[in-house]
C-alpha cells in the first residue's frame, strides 16, 4: 500500500509542471477521459478533465447525470458503465451514495476511477491532501494531522485517514463539535476545543459541514472557525488545508498567511489525477 502511495507521488511529481501550465506534453493523444458526476462538483471534475486535457487526451463529460442521462429513463448503473467504456478509455465518476461506483464498474471494461460517493469515501482527493503534506515534510511518519469540520459526514477526512493511517506513527487528533464527531472505529484523540491542541499540530485539515448529507436538514452545530487569530498559536511551519468549497469555517484572512496549502492542493490534484489517468490508462 505505501509502495503503491510512492509510486502515485514519484509519478505525480512529475506530472507538477504540466498541471502548472508550465510545459506540455500529448502522452494520452487519442484516449478518451469520461467525467460522469451524480452530484455537483467544480474541482473535482474540472481537475479531472484539466488532467486528461493537459496529457493530450480528450472528455466527454457529464455534470449533471441524474438530470440529463439515461438514469432518467432507469437504466443500470451497470449499464451505464458497460456502454460509456465503449467510448471512453477511463472514466472518472462521482455519485452521492457509497457503492455506486463499484456498481457502475461492474458493467464498465476500462478502469473506473472514485471520484467521491457518499460520505465513504474520496480516494484521489485522499491522494492528492497527503502528497501536499509528503511535499511539504518529505515523509508523513510520525506527523500529528489534526482533523477539524464534520467528521462524520465529510468523506474527505475518511479518505485522509484511510491513506495517513498506513504510514507509522501518525498521530490524529480529531475536532469537532457535537454530533459530527468521527466515528469511534477512527483511531485518535477526540476534542472539542482546537485551542488546546493547535500548537502541536503538524497539518490542520479542514472542512465544511456537509449540510446535503443531514437527513432532517437541520444544522445546529458550528464548527470552530480557522483564522489568523487561531494560526498565532500555531507552528510556523504547520500548513492548513481545506479541500474546498469553504463556507464559513475557514476565514479569508487566512488566504495570505504563508502556511496556507489549499490553493496548492487545487494544483497537486491535477498532478496526482494526471498521474492516476497515466497509470491507468498506458
Ligand atoms: C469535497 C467533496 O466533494 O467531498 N470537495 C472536493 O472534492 N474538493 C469536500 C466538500 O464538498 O466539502
Amino acid at each position: 500500500m505505501r509502495e503503491d502511495v510512492s509510486g502515485i507521488f514519484e509519478e505525480a511529481e512529475k506530472m507538477l509542471s504540466y498541471a502548472r501550465k508550465e510545459k506540455s506534453t500529448d502522452l494520452m493523444a487519442g484516449k478518451v477521459l469520461a467525467a460522469l458526476f451524480y452530484e455537483p462538483s467544480t474541482r473535482t471534475r474540472f481537475s479531472f478533465e484539466t488532467a486528461m486535457l493537459r496529457l493530450g487526451g480528450g472528455v466527454v463529460s457529464g455534470s449533471d447525470m441524474v438530470a440529463n442521462s439515461s438514469v432518467a429513463k432507469g437504466e443500470s448503473l451497470a449499464d451505464t458503465g458497460k456502454t460509456v467504456s465503449k467510448y471512453a478509455d477511463v472514466i472518472a465518476m462521482r455519485h452521492p451514495e457509497a457503492g455506486a461506483v463499484a456498481e457502475l464498474a461492474k458493467g464498465s471494461e476500462v478502469p473506473v476511477i472514485n471520484a467521491g460517493d457518499g460520505s465513504a469515501d474520496h480516494p484521489t482527493q485522499g491522494l492528492l491532501d497527503v502528497f501536499t503534506i509528503w511535499r511539504e515534510f518529505g515523509k508523513i511518519d510520525g506527523l500529528t494531522v489534526g482533523m477539524m469540520g464534520d467528521l462524520k459526514h465529510g468523506r474527505v477526512p475518511h479518505a485522509q485517514y484511510e491513506l495517513l493511517s498506513k504510514f507509522s506513527g501518525v498521530k490524529f487528533v480529531f475536532i469537532s463539535p457535537d454530533g459530527l464527531e468521527m466515528s469511534d472505529e477512527y483511531e485518535g484523540e477526540r476534542i472539542s476545543s482546537v485551542k488546546d491542541v493547535i500548537g502541536d499540530l503538524d497539518v490542520l485539515a479542514v472542512t465544511r459541514v456537509q449540510k446535503e448529507r443531514f437527513s432532517d436538514g437541520m444544522i445546529n452545530s458550528q464548527l470552530p472557525i480557522t483564522n489568523a487569530e487561531l494560526l498565532k498559536g500555531a507552528k510556523e511551519n504547520m500548513i492548513v488545508m481545506h479541500p474546498l468549497p469553504r463556507v464559513d469555517e475557514l476565514s479569508t484572512d487566512v488566504d495570505e498567511d504563508p502556511r496556507a496549502r489549499y490553493f496548492d492542493q487545487v494544483v497537486n490534484g491535477v498532478a496526482v489525477r494526471m498521474a492516476l489517468i497515466k497509470m491507468f490508462t498506458s
